[in-house]
């Protein structure tokens, strides 16, 4: 977009504004105003401030930006023909993740930052405004560190996952010691998490508790990709580590599940106040994309467990970086409410990432909820509530979207029903 970013915005003649905040508020009739990137009042329409600029919401509906908590941009090439060979039966395995290190490798710098900022701003026209990434498709030092170099450029979030896949050729012990070694050290001034994908093909259960250790040494917050294609540790593994979330969970045994649940024990979800637990990260388009059961959102929700939905973008599992597609599927699916399907893929988002509160005082803003101090993070629709997003599937829904106050994205046809 282009102009000047006004000093103060007002939306107004909000439909319904689905706040995602610690009350779970969903107001009709609305107005929000906002001051450069900070939230400054909520409210009803009639008793709204004035602002230097005024924005007619015309009924819309207003959310928080999606907060993608799971991706892996920093890729080149695709797997097309991988795709097409599981549509017609074949299973999916880590092996594929060669196939797109072989492509990333061979771009410059240039091509893959391009490329990556395409895919963010993909994302950010369909509702996304805080976006984590993954390197991964590296895997050798000046590889990942590029990657982690690129994706600290043009994303919010970047993990570190040098432990996505064994190249070919390496002995696995010695791998995961360059993974926890001088390949840590070297995209260690560009990533803030590490990851490791625990699972059969991948990297056992000893080789993921390494770089863990590792990764946690060296001061990163963890995540893990488990139970993805089998029960396993992985669920275990993280809970052990006190990990921000364990991502993919299709495969879950009672006691993973409870596991997850007595890690939120400590942590007030009426004040956001306390320790927070491991987030389970379900990922709908990778599940559907992969064949596999849908990660058993319901179960983990009722369970107690606190959850995220990701668009997990990439080349292998799922090539999409639509959440509300996510979304979607989470409520005709796997059976969630579109206030939990909504929460997950925004405050739960923010959970996985550890930016859920913020301080007011210092500009270190909460994201995935629109509350006052939090970040200008919104998300309008055309369409009069957030249930259009799962009674209209597959229809492009985004209208208009803010990213820390600026406008990042205005769609301007009006669409079938903008208006109830
Ligand atoms: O999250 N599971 C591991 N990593 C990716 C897929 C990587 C690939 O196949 O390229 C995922 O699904």
């Amino acid at each position: 977009m282009s102009g000047t970013t006004p000093a103060s915005t007002l939306i107004t003649n909000i439909g319904e504004l689905m706040t995602q905040d610690l009350e779970h508020r969903v107001l009709t009739d609305a107005a929000i105003v906002f001051e450069g990137e900070r939230i400054s009042w909520i409210g009803s329409r009639q008793d709204a401030p004035a602002a230097d600029e005024k924005v007619d919401a015309e009924g819309r509906a207003v959310l928080p930006g999606w907060v993608d908590s799971h991706s892996h941009l920093v890729f080149a090439g695709d797997r097309t023909a991988e795709f097409e060979a599981r549509m017609a039966g074949q299973s999916y395995s880590a092996g594929g993740i060669a196939v797109t290190t072989g492509a990333t490798r061979s771009v410059s710098d240039d091509e893959l930052s391009r490329l990556v900022r395409d895919r963010v701003k993909e994302a950010v026209s369909q509702g996304t405004t805080y976006l984590e990434s993954k390197t991964g498709y590296g895997l050798d030092v000046d590889n990942e560190a590029r990657s982690a170099r690129i994706a600290a450029a043009e994303v919010d979030e970047v993990t570190y996952l040098g432990a996505h896949l064994v190249p070919a050729g390496w002995d696995p012990e010695e791998y995961t010691d360059l993974v926890c070694g001088a390949m840590l050290d070297a995209v260690l001034p560009h990533v803030r998490w590490a990851d490791v994908f625990c699972e059969r093909g991948a990297f056992t259960e000893d080789q993921s508790r390494r770089v863990l250790t590792a990764a946690r040494n060296a001061g990163l917050g963890l995540r893990v990709h488990g139970n993805q294609l089998g029960e396993g540790p992985g669920v275990a593994l993280a809970v052990e580590f006190a990990a921000a979330s364990v991502d993919h969970v299709n495969y879950l045994s009672d006691k993973d599940i409870a596991a997850l649940a007595e890690t939120w024990t400590g942590w007030d979800a009426a004040t956001g106040q306390g320790a927070r637990g491991t987030v389970a990260t379900c990922l709908p388009a990778c599940d559907l994309s992969t064949r596999q059961p849908l990660a058993p959102g319901r179960e983990l929700i009722d369970a107690g467990v606190q959850i995220a939905l990701a668009a997990n973008c990439n080349p292998g599992t799922s090539y999409t970086t639509s959440v509300a597609f996510c979304v979607t599927t989470a409520v005709l699916q796997m059976h969630l409410s579109v206030h939990e399907a909504v929460r997950a893929a925004t405050y739960g988002g923010a959970l996985a990432l550890g930016r859920e509160s913020g301080n007011d005082v210092d500009g270190e803003r909460a994201v995935g909820s629109l509350a006052v101090g939090h970040r200008a993070d919104l998300h309008m629709l055309k369409a009069p509530s957030a249930t259009h997003l799962a009674y209209r599937p597959g229809v492009p829904l985004t209208h208009s979207v803010w990213r820390a106050g600026v406008r990042a994205f205005q769609d301007n046809s009006k669409g079938a029903t903008a208006k109830r």
